[in-house]
């Protein structure tokens, strides 16, 4: 049998579960590693230097784990330092970018493009945006990211109206992963279409991962006719089918996640296998497995 695809993601916290989301709705067999770097989140009010020395440890870690690709399942971090990352490791580092250019081909007139305070003043970012500058209004909640964050994992209420500015936009566009936790919110709180990039990113590693969504061969033929003749070979067909994630850090937040908020609701178990890697079984000091 072909060896699991392995895929790292890796966020300031909980934004990154949206591109995980999408990934899992187009693959199979494919194993992901979760890493949230909550011990400094907020990316948004950090320094490119600092984001970067972060990013670099995040991503070291996925190169002990042996990923085939990995992911910067934000913003922040992919405007101040995808390219340096993509210079310093042997696998795919796909970023992720706000999708100005979905807002532009749905023939948006005037969108708000929602990013972190650090995204907005990053070159990265600005070049994205200087084709098209009067198209785009950009604004930069200085404390939404971690709002929608403690609104996930601690079920917090959250006030758009105290971080978002009231207006008429044609589109919104979510430039930060965090945001597209609250797309049907921030839709219904504008009345109007919002923009996200993570089912782009999703294709993109995926592909460059080496997996196009479908199951590997043989094996939907196999469970088609009913040829699963023992256990063996059903256990076998399942770890080829089912999707793994497996969260490197925060297991009770995780859990929390799983057993409550997204996972149970979006994704039933059988499509599925959760698991949690705690600081039990990988030293993140060392990075070795213990
Ligand atoms: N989720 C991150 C992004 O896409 C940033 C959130 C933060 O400020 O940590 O930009």
């Amino acid at each position: 049998m072909a060896q699991r695809v392995s895929i790292g993601i890796f966020d300031s916290g909980a934004g990154g579960l949206g591109v995980l989301f999408e990934c899992l709705r187009l693959s199979h067999g494919v194993r992901y590693f979760y890493l949230a770097d909550e011990a400094h989140a907020p990316y948004g009010s950090r320094t490119e230097q600092e984001i970067a020395s972060y990013v670099r440890e995040g991503l070291q870690i996925f190169g002990v784990l042996g990923v085939d690709a990995a992911v910067l399942a934000c913003n922040t971090a992919t405007a101040a330092c995808v390219e340096e990352m993509r210079r310093a490791f042997p696998f795919p580092v796909v970023g992720t970018e706000p999708a100005v250019r979905l807002a532009e081909r749905a023939g948006c007139k005037h969108a708000l493009v929602l990013v972190t305070p650090r995204t907005a003043q990053c070159a990265r970012f600005r070049a994205l945006l200087a084709r098209e500058k009067e198209r785009f209004t950009v604004f930069s909640p200085p404390r939404l990211a971690s709002a929608v964050e403690r609104f996930v994992t601690e079920g917090e209420p959250l006030s758009l109206s105290c971080h978002l500015p009231r207006g008429a936009f044609g589109g919104v566009v979510l430039g930060c992963t965090h945001y597209t936790l609250v797309k049907d919110e921030i839709a219904a709180f504008y009345s109007s279409p919002v923009f996200d990039g993570n089912p782009g990113t999703a294709r993109r590693v995926l592909s460059l991962a080496g997996r196009d969504g479908q199951p590997l061969a043989g094996i939907s033929d196999h469970q088609k006719g009913g040829l699963t003749t023992n256990k063996r070979s059903a256990q076998e067909c399942e770890c080829a089918t089912k999707n793994e994630v497996i969260f490197l850090n925060s297991p009770k937040l995780y859990n929390k996640l799983h057993n409550e908020h997204m996972f149970s609701t979006r994704f039933p178990p059988k499509n599925v296998i959760f698991s949690q890697m705690s600081e039990n079984f990988f030293d993140f000091s060392k990075k070795k497995w213990s």
